[in-house]
């Protein structure tokens, strides 16, 4: 066990609150084998938490930041993981090419992405769906989970006051609109598969590479 990680543990509250929820979106998109790659992991809690209750499959977390990384390195290393749960890699988006070997690509099954798009710029979905591309093969899936705004839905007052509190940190950052997300994705291949409300006013968006 690597000791000096093992007090880099983050703890990211919503993790606890909507794991249980994504999961169960989750577990109809779980493959027999190969790699789903996590796109923007944090603290790691919800990369520990799937790999234990989807062992078919190999998780694999990445996030541009290195506290992050180390406190998913951590939380890999507490949950005994490690001989299974390949180290973190250090993706940011935006950063083309990804650091994706090609043995690491063909075994990519999907990719899954948990709370990043409101919370960076508008370029980083459209590098999302750009790069995703290019490790997806036909009909394989990228699943996005946040919230959004949605055209002929009214938005709750939690997600506006969410809105306006995010674009106060950053005025790049700011919950998407759903339809103009599936307008990049369509620009880059992807479909919409299945959308699913969850609790707290998100959304589970599958998003297939025809
Ligand atoms: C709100 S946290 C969500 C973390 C985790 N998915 C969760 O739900 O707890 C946003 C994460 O996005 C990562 N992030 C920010 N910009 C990014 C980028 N350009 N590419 C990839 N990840 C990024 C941050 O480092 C952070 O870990």
């Amino acid at each position: 066990m690597e000791e000096k990680y093992l007090n880099d543990r983050l703890f990211f509250p919503a993790t606890l609150r909507n794991r249980n929820s994504i999961a169960d979106v989750l577990k109809n998109y779980i493959p027999d084998n190969g790699v789903l790659l996590e796109i923007a992991s944090g603290s790691g809690e919800h990369a520990v938490f799937f790999q234990d209750l989807f062992p078919s499959i190999i998780w694999q977390t990445s996030d541009p930041e290195e506290t992050h990384r180390k406190s998913i390195i951590s939380w890999i290393d507490h949950q005994e993981l490690s001989s299974k749960m390949p180290e973190p890699l250090a993706l940011d988006v935006q950063k083309s090419p990804w650091p994706i070997t090609n043995e690491l690509s063909s075994l990519i099954k999907g990719i899954i992405c948990i709370n990043l798009i409101h919370i960076s710029p508008w370029s980083c979905t459209k590098a999302l769906f750009e790069e995703s591309k290019r490790y997806l093969k036909k009909n394989q899936f990228l699943m996005i989970y946040g919230p959004f705004f949605r055209k002929h839905k009214t938005t709750s007052q939690s997600n506006l006051n969410f809105d306006q509190s995010l674009k106060l940190q950053n005025r790049e950052w700011g919950i998407r609109h759903l339809e103009m997300v599936n307008e990049i994705g369509l620009n880059n291949g992807f479909v919409v598969d299945n959308l699913i409300d969850m609790p707290s006013n998100n959304l589970s968006v599958i998003y297939r590479l025809i």
